[in-house]
């Protein structure tokens, strides 16, 4: 008990999060970029380019389908939601084809149906995809969006000397806040500062409300793996950065697309949950199957991902090809990830004394384990000198809670 007293008292971040009263637990929604990138022709594929008529039957079925009730109520617009050129007045405005309403109307919309709508801008001169970047326009771009009423900004790094880069993700928080709206703020500005020197994570979680370390996520299980490697070489120096109102991101959920078996598709979903992630689905909605939308929607793994402590999980071992994560959770309870990363073979058993979990005090004296992935099942109660046994798949991942039985 006094064990776990000092490590809840050493991990609380003394660093203060960005105060707009956002993000109390990581944000939740849908992103378009990883499934429909920047697709610009309407002609050709009515139903997959980036258009007002894309975003609205993502709404309808956010609405629909259940995902709203599921905690997923941001609907976000990515890259090349642009015209190429700002208005007679200096401001951005939406490609007038694609988005013939424009965005406060699309903004109504999403609004009606209770979802919140994000939107996307550069720090730099241009977007990634070559639009009009916001530098030199800081305050009209805040004012805009403002104004249309978004509740979300992506501000991505592109195009960006680095002589301008912090100042300009800080200039654009306050601008931000300048404007009066409530508006989560999503910053990729460690990501773009890495490859020159270390981020400083103490200034950039007072100015965002979640920031992309890393690079964007694939439909592949190499990029789903790339993103837990980063995340765990580099977890000294991120992890205690994360709580209410500001979070590591590791990118968009790519399940329920192509490129990830069903196995890998349950160890996004569980290591983005003990990694207190941002949820951004990038997927089709209107297309999705039964299995997918059952996953992301599953309760349990929600409940820990928004645990009220808000305290990221980390990498506790690897060996023998199996990598063991943790997360503390309220109620002294924990969550545990278990990654069979051998990507040969078939299912393999992996043991584990209870006593190394949790820090050594989750399961002391005993503790109640429950699976919550790949499927739901009771594991039983366990002593503190007991192991515990599981079978893994290969790439595929076992998620636990565990609940010290003293507590219960
Ligand atoms: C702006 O910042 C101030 C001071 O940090 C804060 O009290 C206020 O709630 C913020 N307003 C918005 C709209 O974020
Ligand atoms: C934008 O381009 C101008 C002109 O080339 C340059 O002086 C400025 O530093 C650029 N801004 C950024 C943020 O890279
Ligand atoms: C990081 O930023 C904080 C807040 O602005 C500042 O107090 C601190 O000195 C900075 N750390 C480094 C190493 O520059």
């Amino acid at each position: 008990m006094l064990r776990f007293l000092v490590l809840v008292l050493c991990g609380v971040p003394g660093v203060r999060a960005l105060d707009n009263g956002l993000a109390m637990t990581p944000t939740m929604g849908w992103l378009h970029w990883e499934r429909f990138v920047c697709n610009l022709d309407c002609q050709e594929e009515p139903d997959s380019c980036i258009s007002e008529q894309l975003f609205m039957q993502m709404a309808d079925l956010m609405v629909s389908d259940g995902w709203k009730d599921s905690g997923y109520t941001y609907l976000c617009i990515d890259d090349c939601w642009m015209a190429p050129e700002r208005d007679s007045k200096g401001r951005l405005q939406a490609d007038p084809q694609r988005f013939p309403g424009g965005i406060r109307r699309l903004a109504n919309y999403v609004h009606s149906k209770g979802l919140k709508l994000g939107i996307y801008a550069d720090v730099g001169n241009k977007t990634c995809e070559g639009f009009p970047g916001s530098f030199g326009y800081y305050d009209i771009d805040a004012q805009t969006f403002a104004d249309w009423e978004v509740d979300l900004l992506k501000f991505d790094g592109c195009f960006c000397d680095m002589e301008h880069l912090v100042y300009g993700y800080k200039y654009m928080s306050l601008a931000l806040n300048r404007t009066g709206r409530s508006i989560v703020y999503s910053c990729e500005w460690p990501f773009y500062l890495w490859p020159y020197y270390k981020p400083n994570y103490t200034e950039i979680r007072q100015y965002c409300n979640h920031w992309r370390n890393f690079a964007d996520i694939s439909d592949s299980w190499q990029s789903v793996k790339s993103t837990l490697d980063w995340t765990s070489s580099n977890q000294d120096k991120i992890v205690d950065f994360a709580g209410p109102g500001g979070w590591n991101d590791p990118d968009m959920l790519v399940i329920g697309n192509f490129g990830l078996s069903w196995d890998q598709q349950v160890t996004q979903m569980a290591l983005w949950a003990i990694m207190a992630a941002p949820l951004f689905m990038s997927n089709d909605l209107r297309h999705i199957s039964p299995q997918a939308k059952a996953l992301l929607q599953d309760k349990d793994v929600i409940a820990i991902k928004k645990d009220v402590l808000g305290k990221q999980g980390y990498r506790l071992r690897k060996e023998d090809n199996v990598e063991v994560w943790e997360r503390p959770l309220s109620n002294l309870a924990w969550a545990v990830a278990m990654i069979n990363v051998l990507e040969i073979g078939g299912p393999r058993s992996y043991s584990i004394p209870v006593a190394s979990l949790g820090r050594g005090v989750a399961c002391n004296p005993a503790c109640l384990i429950t699976q919550l992935l790949p499927v739901k099942r009771k594991v039983g109660v366990y002593q503190w000198t007991s192991s515990l046994k599981m079978r893994i798949n290969p790439t595929g991942t076992v998620l636990l809670r565990i609940e010290e039985t003293s507590y219960l």
